[in-house]
């Protein structure tokens, strides 16, 4: 039998519940979750899989080396000791980052310089080469996490962080993260039994990502770089054999409609569906979200409005209860999620929510709201 590994998958807050579960589904052993984070094990190539697949996953940490220190000759020696020459080429490039609560170190940076020399001195000595320091864009991105006298080194295999799904090619202003955005897809419980609608879609993300879990088309699916494929012990053919597992379907009979009042966001919206090749999928039209209204019922809405922040709106009071009022008036029988950092604003919707999470937009606080609107639909 392979050896276990064990890795650490990083999410944003709120999404831990989800990425446990979707590690598991996956085949990953003793799953726990932890702040903003699931540890997990598995084989070696779990790590391929979790980074191909998972849609509530921001990176994928390896778990190279764990140990306890008292003084920095003894962090040193123990980084000294890790055999970094089975990843990293002497020619290659390297960065690290730490985390450091309650440590002997006065600064993270420094633990991170030490571990730096510590790493580069190994080459010198076997080799009298040594890699460089490319912080932007490195073969290999160690990452340190300290708490008090206990050291944990990692290798993070993501690379850019997993949001970046490959298939944006226009960037919105305001545009949600794409992990939340899958998120909030997979909290809304929609089966892909309705239509579903994004009444301010912006350049398309939630759409986007609930055709992708509709068709099971891999989180992965549209990129084609990951930090791990620069290690030397890269392996082509087992990160092939893992993507060739992707099981899409192209017969579900779903479809989305995105709605957006500005011409230039819905362009944004439209060259990325088009660079997802979900076109077939996704219906998108310039409307404003008070004129809009479902085509079937019931439907699912998913949306973020503007909070006020990244996009200026004149009275956002105002701005939510005219949404409150479009939802009560055109969309009798449906769902509706609504996302928004502004929770006094929020209140102006006049429903009331029957389901609420705090998820976090990047660094914004978040209120995830459930509105069931029936007929006659309850106001708070
Ligand atoms: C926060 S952004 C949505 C971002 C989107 N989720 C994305 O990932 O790109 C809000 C969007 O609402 C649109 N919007 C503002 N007022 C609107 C209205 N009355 N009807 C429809 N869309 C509106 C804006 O043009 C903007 O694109």
């Amino acid at each position: 039998m392979n050896k276990k590994e064990k890795f650490v998958a990083k999410t944003f807050a709120g999404l831990e519940t989800l990425l446990k579960e979707e590690l598991e589904n996956l085949g990953a052993e003793n799953c726990q979750i932890c702040n903003r984070a699931v540890g997990f094990e598995g084989e070696y190539d779990m790590m391929y899989r979790a980074n191909y697949f998972c849609r509530y996953a921001l990176r994928i940490l390896w778990q190279v080396h764990q140990f306890n220190f008292r003084d920095n000759k003894q962090f040193y020696d123990a980084i000294f000791n890790y055999p970094a020459e089975q990843i990293l080429d002497y020619n290659g490039t390297l960065a690290v980052s730490t985390t450091m609560h309650d440590a002997i170190f006065k600064t993270p940076l420094f633990a991170a310089q030490l571990a730096k020399d510590a790493i580069c001195d190994r080459f010198r000595d076997k080799y009298n080469k040594r890699p460089s320091v490319d912080k932007e864009n490195p073969d290999v991105q160690f990452h340190i996490h300290i708490l008090r006298s206990q050291a944990t080194l990692f290798l993070d295999s993501s690379g850019e962080s997993l949001h970046k799904r490959g298939y944006r090619v226009s960037a919105h202003p305001a545009q949600i993260n794409e992990v939340i955005a899958a998120g909030m897809v997979k909290l809304s419980g929609w089966n892909a039994q309705c239509d579903m609608i994004d009444p301010m879609c912006g350049s398309g993300t939630i759409l986007i990502e609930a055709a992708m879990q509709a068709l099971n088309i891999p989180a992965g699916f549209y990129r084609d770089n990951y930090g791990c494929f620069k290690w030397k012990n890269f392996d082509r053919y087992t990160w092939k054999k893992i993507t060739d597992e992707a099981d899409i379907l192209d017969d579900v009979p779903i479809t989305l409609y995105g709605f957006d009042i500005s011409a230039r966001f819905l362009g944004m919206a439209k060259a990325n569906v088009k660079e997802a090749r979900l076109s077939d999928f996704i219906r998108l039209s310039r409307c404003s979200m008070q004129d809009s209204e479902p085509k079937n019922r019931p439907a699912m809405l998913i949306f973020n409005p503007p909070y006020g922040e990244r996009m200026e709106i004149d009275n956002i009071e105002d701005f939510y209860h005219e949404i409150g009022d479009a939802l009560k008036k055109h969309y009798t029988n449906c769902t509706a999620f609504i996302i928004s950092s502004n929770i006094e604003a929020i209140k102006n919707i006049g429903l009331h929510a029957s389901k609420k999470y705090t998820l976090f937009n990047g660094a914004l606080e978040c209120k995830y709201l459930k509105f069931d609107l029936y007929q006659g639909s309850k106001s708070k």
